[in-house]
């Protein structure tokens, strides 16, 4: 084919003006606004540190180690090979996941969903955190979130555009905010209180009467609680956390998170539900019927098998974390720390050695040692003087670790 020498020189021209313009597209403010995420730049340290040959146990990311258990594996490959599973899963989640749902609310926490209570099926609790701030936060509103936190209870709130009112977790509270501190005008004007025990990073656990404070407050304030239990399972000693509905009067105001990445090693199949006030889980299910078309129908169905399967198989994995728990707490006290023996989580949070911030000590510790903790600034800015011990290895390795820290004479000191 031949084409006239004038329309090439024309497509020509065109061409140079399309690569010549200065294109200059620029994300929202609230996402440029946005400060490191701290794991994003662990993982560039673990990368640098792998490539320059560094063997590393990391006890960073609070990921599960072990493999699902086999029931819930063997339930998602029947899924996988029924056609009827291959389209869009429905929003909710699938009737026979939501009554799952009931049933395990009701064997572990006593607490019956009745008809006014709404059930959203979740891509994990994070999306669904994430999601809630959004659906309940206008550009301007205040959101109450302890510090330390799990990122996304705060995150949630800045890409709302909304701001976050921190309110500090201190060792001589027991890791529980003092709500007495809030001022009076921030509790007046908060529309959500996103908590979260047993608590990720600093291991504490919630009393009743701390909770029944909590609920109190929120009504008082007419404040949505948003409470995140996922770490409802990984208990230890006989402790077993309550659930926010345990508490008189939290039915009106809160909403509750739960997930199945750490309580059956599901992490990577992203899968999670919420529960509360029919209207609460009305708006978050308006909001993510724009956003996604929810669970997907295999992972609902590997779901539904965890809930329903033999309790001992989530006892299995719950023990592995006590072992681990036991062994770390005993050596890191050998080591100098002040310790509590958590009854949950699979976390330990320690204080950095005196006159050393978070950040360097735990970089510091990976270069002499390749044993990677997480620097407490990672959940908020009242906690430098702190870093986090996942229990996410094996024992011969946390027992390898802590060789090494021995070796390098890595202790606490005043
Ligand atoms: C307190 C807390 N909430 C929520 C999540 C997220 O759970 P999911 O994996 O279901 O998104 C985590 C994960 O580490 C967490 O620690």
């Amino acid at each position: 084919m031949v084409f006239p020498l004038k329309s090439v020189i024309i497509l020509l021209h065109w061409g140079r003006m399309k690569t010549n313009k200065k294109i200059n597209i620029k994300p929202a403010d609230k996402i440029l606004n946005l400060e490191k995420y701290i794991f994003a730049e662990l993982d560039e340290w673990k990368q640098e540190a792998r490539a320059k040959g560094a063997d590393l146990i990391d006890l960073g990311i609070g990921n599960p180690d072990g493999p699902t258990p086999k029931p819930i594996v063997k339930a998602a490959i029947k899924s996988i090979k029924n056609p009827a599973c291959h389209g869009y899963p429905c929003f909710r989640g699938k009737q026979e996941f939501q009554n799952a749902i009931k049933e395990w609310i009701k064997f572990r926490y006593a607490i019956k969903l009745d008809s006014d209570f709404g059930i959203q099926t979740l891509s994990g609790a994070k999306e669904g955190l994430a999601h809630t701030a959004l659906a309940f936060t206008n550009p301007g509103d205040i959101n109450i979130v302890p510090d330390p936190y799990y990122p996304v209870l705060s995150r949630g709130t800045w890409i709302s555009s909304g701001d976050v009112y921190h309110v500090p977790l201190k060792a001589e509270n027991n890791f529980l905010p003092d709500l007495d501190s809030i001022p009076k005008d921030i509790a007046k004007r908060a529309k959500m209180f996103f908590i979260n025990y047993p608590n990720n990073p600093t291991s504490a656990v919630a009393t009743k009467e701390f909770l029944k404070k909590l609920v109190d407050f929120c009504t008082k304030n007419n404040i949505l609680l948003v409470y995140d239990l996922a770490y409802g399972e990984i208990c230890y000693d006989g402790y077993r956390p309550p659930s926010i509905f345990s508490i008189e009067g939290a039915k009106d105001i809160a909403i509750e998170f739960h997930t199945f990445s750490k309580t059956f090693n599901m992490a990577g199949w992203r899968v999670g539900f919420v529960i509360g006030k029919k209207e609460f889980i009305d708006a978050i299910h308006a909001m993510k019927t724009n956003t996604d078309y929810g669970t997907s129908t295999i992972v609902q169905d590997a779901a539904i098998e965890a809930l329903k399967m033999p309790y001992e198989n989530v006892e299995k994995i719950v023990k592995k974390y006590q072992k681990r728990r036991d062994f770390m707490v005993s050596a890191m006290k050998k080591l100098g720390w002040e310790v509590n023996k958590t009854p949950a989580t699979m976390y330990l949070w320690l204080k950095v050695p005196k006159g050393i911030g978070s950040k360097e000590f735990c970089r510091k510790t990976m270069d002499k040692t390749g044993v990677v903790f997480t620097p407490g600034v990672a959940f908020g800015k009242h906690s430098n003087g702190f870093f986090r011990v996942s229990l996410v290895q094996s024992l011969s390795k946390l027992k390898e670790a802590v060789k090494r820290l021995e070796k390098a004479n890595v202790r606490y000191e005043e």
